[in-house]
């Protein structure tokens, strides 16, 4: 099978080294790639939303499966343009219909709503209604959750303490502070508890797997503190999603989501990311993803012990029946190493020194070759140290270990990936 991973993350690093194992992958291409997913395949030159361009390349490589790594793609209708352009090409990723789930929020929360999906309350304002937001924000308690229905590369969720800067932010965000994407903003009811990532790969037709449970760590700093990013880290499996609070996860999240899309005639093959907050053990939908998580992807794709391409293919091809996927028993933690200054400003350009002797799994993410042939630095979450082993510290010390012997100017991580769980 000839498959074309769109992406360029540490998460599609992660993917295609799990794909790269499989004895029915004929070649792996990835568009576009970074430094490091060329160990694993073909780094093709295109942007994932470039659908003439993706549609070229599966014509010329012969492409079986196309499989998108990152959201913006799917919002902007990837499975819609490749079914007219290239009809025979699988695609794994739902059509932009089942990505409105994470493509608006404001779809997300009436779409729970229909379901009795246990979310947070909430109210969505225009600017035509912001007096009803106002007055809906008074109903709350602080802290005030403030978010951008839109895509906002991850940075569209605002919390503010008082009340004064909620009708600010809420004033700023109208205004345009997120573009388009807030123009219509959610006002949603605090919820306190800790977070956790599910994943699952579904057919459509209301067949999917669950893949590893993991934690992200979105702060920048020790202890949580500091400025939300991308992510910091990941541990899979999580010590508080326990049997019985996952029976009450699939019960009340997994269950209703995947036949609510169906009941809404949203054929929906692909991943599904449950971001979910354990509020005194109930889960909550914080948020939806149509993407694995970056960096739980990093952890996760180490756990699945039998061979991925034929879950995705099957997924993309709408008939999960006769796939299994296994997990390894085993603790997984991913720790990213950052370019100092980031989620702020950073340098890049920096020269990665010591991939060559690392001894354990190193997922690349914003890398690229320079002029010379040298790995650079070439974005805020450079790259990330995974290991597995039989418990978080065995694991969390692999993986620093690993991450000592790797060399950039700025270099900068968490020490503490996985610790609030012990
Ligand atoms: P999101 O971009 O939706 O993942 O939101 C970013 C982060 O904001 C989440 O991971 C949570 O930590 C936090 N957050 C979002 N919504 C809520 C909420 N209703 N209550 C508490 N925290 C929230
Ligand atoms: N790690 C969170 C995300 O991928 O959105």
């Amino acid at each position: 099978m000839k498959v074309l991973l769109l992406g360029s993350g540490g998460r599609e690093s992660a993917i295609a080294w799990k794909l790269a194992q499989s004895p029915v992958l004929e070649h792996l291409y990835i568009a576009p790639g970074n430094a490091g997913t060329s160990a694993y395949g073909t780094n093709l030159a295109i942007k994932p939303t470039d659908f003439d361009a993706v549609a070229s390349a599966v014509r010329e490589h012969d492409i079986d499966l196309v499989i998108a790594g990152n959201e913006d793609p799917l919002v902007a209708g990837l499975r819609e343009a490749l079914a007219v352009s290239v009809p025979d090409v699988l695609v794994l990723g739902p059509g932009a219909d089942g990505a409105a789930l994470e493509g608006s929020k404001d779809f997300a929360k009436d779409f729970m709503g229909r379901h009795n999906i246990p979310t947070a309350r909430h109210l969505t304002v225009t600017a035509d209604t912001v007096a009803e937001g106002r007055e809906f924000l008074r109903s709350l308690k602080a802290p005030y959750v403030l978010k951008a229905d839109g895509l906002a590369a991850g940075k569209g969720v605002i919390i503010v303490n008082t009340l004064e800067e909620a009708d600010a932010t809420l004033d700023e965000m109208l205004a345009g502070q997120f573009g388009k994407a807030s123009a219509k903003v959610v006002i949603e009811e605090f919820l306190s508890g800790i977070e956790c990532s599910v994943f699952t790969i579904g057919d459509g037709k209301g067949r999917y797997h669950l893949l590893p449970v993991a934690k992200d760590y979105k702060r920048a700093y020790d202890a949580d503190q500091g400025p939300n990013t991308g992510g910091m880290g990941s541990v899979t499996p999580v010590p508080f999603a326990d049997d019985a609070f996952m029976a009450k996860v699939t019960e009340r999240i997994i269950r209703p989501t995947i036949d609510g899309l169906i009941s809404e005639g949203i054929d929906y093959r692909g991943f599904i990311f449950f971001g979910l907050i354990n509020c005194g053990g109930d889960p909550y939908v914080i948020e939806y993803n149509v993407r694995m998580g970056d960096p739980e992807t990093e952890s996760v794709m180490t756990r699945i012990s039998s061979d991925l391409l034929p879950v995705a293919a099957a997924a993309a091809a709408g008939d999960l029946a006769d796939t299994e996927l296994t997990i390894d028993p085993r603790t997984a933690v991913a720790v990213m190493a950052v370019s100092n200054g980031y989620p702020g400003d950073y340098t890049k350009g920096h020269v990665i020194n010591g991939l060559d002797k690392a001894q354990g799994i190193v997922f690349h993410a914003g890398t690229a070759v320079d002029k010379d042939g040298k790995v650079v630095t070439a974005g805020g979450r450079v790259l990330a140290t995974v290991a597995l082993a039989d418990s978080i510290p065995a694991a969390a010390a692999e993986a620093y270990k690993v991450l000592e012997g790797i060399e950039f100017e700025g270099k900068r991580s968490r020490s503490d990936i996985g610790k609030d769980l012990l």
